[in-house]
């Protein structure tokens, strides 16, 4: 139970009583406790103030991958992108959080083909006719933290490249129908696994998806092959990322062992990624970057 009396102010920092504020929603979670559910802690929910910088974080994310959208094509190098994305990110007053995180030496992961995620821009990878590759953008601002990727199909791409990008970036809006107060997270883990499996793909299991806001990664990680009714329960507040990879063949994969980072599918077939943040809201949920 909670800590605070019904008259104090609300630890959510609105400037209300508790009693008419968090005070039913703290006992509905305590309920789902009980229960044996995970629930979030109070540091995961997100008050207006941060909703509102995450928001304002999340528009420069957008806008830079929108920039990336318009410019990206045959023959240039990933490190032209990483440009792309440092100059239009500073530009918009953000600073890119790629850059120096853990030693990430770079402002964005592109990530080609057989690449499942975390590529490092280089002015040695040229795009080529018929590459897939995943931009993975995340900005800075203020504070706030935004991290959304989209997939782009270079020039003329196979049927069965195509097919996975599209089918990866379907996955996430039948995870998305699952994001809402009170379900769990593992509604919509299970709802993108199903869908992948159905289409004939597997999904990553060791890298997921995380909380985001205040910092690049809070918890909960965040799976897409969990279990429907398990993990986290979802709560008006919460911010996360639904960022599923998904594997043409087989679901094993291997982290590139020079440069600690880049991860690879280990049959050497394809592997697509979209990401979206969304907050929890008290109906459903808003997406914050895409
Ligand atoms: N954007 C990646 C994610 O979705 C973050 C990778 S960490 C980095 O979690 F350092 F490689 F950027
Ligand atoms: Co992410």
């Amino acid at each position: 139970m909670s800590d605070l009396g019904r008259n104090d102010p609300c630890w959510c920092g609105s400037g209300k009583k508790y009693k008419n504020c968090h005070c039913d929603f703290d006992s509905r979670i305590d309920a789902f406790r009980r229960q044996g559910a995970v629930v979030p802690g109070r540091e995961l929910i997100k008050n207006r103030e941060q909703i509102e910088g995450m928001r304002e974080s999340g528009k420069i994310n957008i806008a830079v991958l929108d920039y990336v959208a318009e410019h990206i094509r045959a023959g240039i190098t990933t490190a032209q992108i990483d440009l792309w994305v440092y100059e239009q990110t500073v530009l918009r007053g953000g600073i890119p959080a790629p850059l120096g995180y853990e030693g990430f030496p770079r402002s964005v992961c592109t990530s080609i083909n057989e690449e499942v995620c975390h590529g490092i821009p280089s002015e040695d990878v040229v795009l080529e006719d018929g590459d897939i590759i995943n931009v993975d953008v995340s900005t800075i601002y203020n504070g706030y933290f935004s991290d959304s990727s989209r997939m782009f199909c270079i020039g003329e791409v196979s049927p069965e490249k195509k097919r996975l990008v599209e089918i990866t970036k379907k996955s996430l809006e039948v995870g998305l129908a699952q994001v809402k107060p009170w379900g769990f997270l593992g509604d919509m883990g299970q709802a993108i696994h199903d869908f992948a499996r159905e289409n004939g793909y597997t999904v990553v299991r060791e890298i997921g998806g995380h909380g985001v806001g205040l910092e690049f990664h809070e918890e909960p990680w965040v799976s897409y092959v969990s279990k429907r009714g398990t993990e986290m329960l979802m709560v008006p507040g919460m911010c996360f990322t639904i960022e599923p990879m998904i594997n043409m063949g087989g679901d094993g994969i291997y982290i590139d062992e020079d440069n600690g980072w880049t991860i690879y599918t280990e049959d050497g077939l394809p592997s697509a990624q979209w990401e979206i943040q969304v907050l929890v809201t008290e109906d459903g949920y808003e997406i914050l970057a895409h």
